[in-house]
């Protein structure tokens, strides 16, 4: 497989210096729109615990506690599970939600989790191939029988990757202390290596001009062919329930696809 059998070179904590645009990002992308609805749906259709790894700000965990669910959210970056905590706060939730600083591969549960899931393309995170084998190991291992494993992964075809490689304003915003910003990205992806490394950067409005001054910020990334993603899944012992082509519960196809939604499961 073309991904590299080791992540050593991975930066740690990108997301800690990625927090404070992060609601920013999610608000102006449509595939964060679109799977939002999904896992709500996933959430509240689960019989049991539901954990989400990579919980971030909250996005998906707060409002499906807003409804009534208990949500336990793993994350890496503190300065995201900060972010998560205000929000469930302001939304009078907090008490539905448990957080654990931990990574994918690595987390504890009290209880076996009826589901996890792995939203937004996280998995992307973790590059290195056995690294995503172990997350998908251990998520099997925090399952009950018959517990569900639910995760989206990029579908990288090349119109996407030209898409990724061009520069993308991707957002004109104004901050709390009333400032216009804008929010630029673009992104290195080999396509040999599955790899994808985001660059953002910002400008700010100083009168009539926009500021030079740029303040680089960075995602790595990653993704799985629709195989490799069904040989991990099936490696580590999960079922495959379900593959779907996007967020509407479309079956994949590779012809026609834009996501990779998984639904497996820990055999009963
Ligand atoms: C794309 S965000 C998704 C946040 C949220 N689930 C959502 O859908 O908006 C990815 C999150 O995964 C976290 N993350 C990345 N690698 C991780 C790892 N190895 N272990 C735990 N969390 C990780 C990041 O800190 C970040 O908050």
């Amino acid at each position: 497989m073309p991904l590299p059998a080791s992540s050593a070179s991975r930066p740690p904590n990108e997301y800690d210096q990625f927090a404070d645009i992060y609601a920013v990002w999610t608000d102006t992308a449509a595939s964060a729109r679109a799977n939002l609805a999904f896992y709500l749906d996933a959430y509240a259709a689960a019989e049991g615990p539901v954990v989400e790894l990579g919980v971030g700000d909250g996005r998906v965990a707060v409002p499906a506690a807003a409804s009534g669910q208990h949500i336990t959210g793993v994350d890496l970056s503190m300065a995201m599970l900060e972010r998560c905590r205000r929000r469930a706060a302001e939304a009078g939730v907090l008490d539905r939600l448990t957080l654990l600083h931990a990574d994918f591969r690595q987390f504890q549960l009290d209880t076996p989790a009826a589901l996890i899931a792995l939203p937004y393309h996280s998995l992307g995170h973790v590059t290195a191939i056995e690294d995503k084998r172990a997350v998908l190991t251990h998520a099997f291992s925090q399952l009950r029988p018959g517990g569900r494993f639910v995760f989206d992964d990029f579908l990288m075809r090349p119109a996407l990757v030209t898409h990724m490689r061009g520069v993308q304003r991707r957002a004109q915003y104004q901050t709390t202390a009333g400032t216009d910003v804008r929010l630029w990205v673009t992104s290195i992806v080999d396509e040999a290596e599955q790899s994808i490394r985001v660059v953002t950067w910002e400008e700010e409005r100083l009168g009539a001009d926009w500021s030079t001054g740029r303040h680089y910020r960075y995602l790595t990334l990653s993704w799985l062919t629709p195989s490799q993603a069904r040989g991990l899944l099936t490696d580590a012992g999960f079922l495959v329930d379900a593959c779907y082509g996007d967020f509407a519960g479309t079956p994949f196809a590779e012809s026609t696809a834009h996501e990779q939604v998984w639904v497996a499961r820990r055999p009963a």
